[in-house]
């Protein structure tokens, strides 16, 4: 009887945790909570960022990479990962949330393996699209061509 009060007891408390909204995270822990899901989980530099002996180069960071690897067998096939920084401009951020949820584009289709469907959940998601939101874009990252006079 008394273990199952207590069993009663610790029920309550934690549907009282359950109740508690957790607190909204402010812009910089959402994009601290996103690089650390994009660096340390998702491995997307592995493809989308350009590779080096060492490793992926992260001075160009989700700038686009061509694949150091291939299928064994015939199948359907990407060998370049495309650049993300910045978000693409065909993505608003939005979108580039909602795929990273379903693995479906705006348009209605998939990336070609070896893409994977990520299937984050809303929060994990936003926090992955606000940090890659702040890596600066290829376009601004490319050498800009001085004026001609
Ligand atoms: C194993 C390699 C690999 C990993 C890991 C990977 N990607 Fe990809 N990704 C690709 C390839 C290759 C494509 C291009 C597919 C195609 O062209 O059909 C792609 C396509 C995409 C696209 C579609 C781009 C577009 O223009 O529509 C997005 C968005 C994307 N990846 C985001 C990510 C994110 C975010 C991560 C990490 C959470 C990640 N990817 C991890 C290989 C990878």
């Amino acid at each position: 009887m008394r273990d199952f009060v207590i069993g009663a007891l610790a029920l309550v408390a934690l549907g009282a945790c359950a109740q508690q909204a957790p607190a909204e995270m402010t812009q910089a822990q959402l994009v601290a909570r996103g690089e650390y899901l994009v660096n340390n989980i998702g491995g997307c530099n592995d493809c989308h960022t350009p590779m080096t002996p060492q490793g992926p180069d992260v001075t160009q960071a989700l700038q686009g990479g061509t694949l150091i690897f291939a299928p064994t067998i015939p199948m359907p096939w990407a060998p370049v990962a495309p650049p993300l920084a910045g978000i693409p401009t065909h993505y608003t951020e939005e979108q580039f949330a909602a795929f990273l949820q379903t693995g479906v584009r705006p348009d209605g289709s998939r990336p070609l393996p070896p893409m994977p469907a990520f299937r984050l959940n809303p929060e994990d998601a936003r926090a992955m699209t606000a940090y890659i939101a702040t890596l600066p874009s290829a376009d601004e990252t490319a050498p800009q061509t001085p004026p001609s006079e």
